[in-house]
């Protein structure tokens, strides 16, 4: 009876724990697929690294949050963005957005955005790196200045 009952749990256990390793594989998003759904239908407007172009009115996309982006998509398709009259930014992407409809391309598109790096972040962290290029370049030829002279006030 106790090995019976024993028997049961371990089934339980072992059914259990492949159903979530299944419902996980089924669920996941897959950014290799969203990179070709991002080269075919999105890189004309968005840009190549996703950085965005104004002259399109078109954002930057790399870096952003998945659920987010996801969200937008949907809200898009659901007509709770551009379906404004007057809103032609809006009513572009409305277009566009229909062609990811499906949950599985938004979400695959979105965590293949989410995975890029911020092209704002990425130039917030070399803003430093001019400074110090500046400020080397311009205290380098003074302090070798001073030091040429250095001698010469030796001797002196
Ligand atoms: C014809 C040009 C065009 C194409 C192609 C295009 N977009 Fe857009 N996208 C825009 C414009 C313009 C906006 C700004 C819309 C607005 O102001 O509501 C936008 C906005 C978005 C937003 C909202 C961003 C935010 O911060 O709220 C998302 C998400 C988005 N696009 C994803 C995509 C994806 C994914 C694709 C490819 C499936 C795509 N876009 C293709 C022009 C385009």
């Amino acid at each position: 009876m106790i090995i019976l009952k024993q028997r049961c749990r371990t089934t339980f256990l072992i059914s259990s724990i492949l159903s979530i390793l299944i419902s996980a594989e089924t669920t996941a998003s897959d950014p290799i697929a969203g990179k070709e759904i991002y080269n075919t239908t999105c890189v004309a407007c968005h840009g190549a690294k996703a950085e965005g172009n104004d002259a399109v009115g078109a954002p930057a996309l790399a870096g952003q949050h998945e659920n987010y982006l996801v969200r937008q998509l949907a809200n898009y398709n659901q007509g709770f963005r551009g379906a404004g009259k007057s809103d032609s930014f809006g009513q572009q992407m409305a277009a566009i957005a229909v062609l990811v409809k499906d949950p599985s391309a938004q979400a695959n598109v979105s965590a293949y955005l989410a995975s890029l790096g911020n092209p704002s972040s990425q130039l917030r962290l070399t803003k430093p790196a001019v400074v110090t290029t500046l400020v080397i370049r311009l205290i380098k030829p003074a302090a070798a200045h001073v030091m040429a002279l250095m001698p010469a006030a030796i001797n002196v």
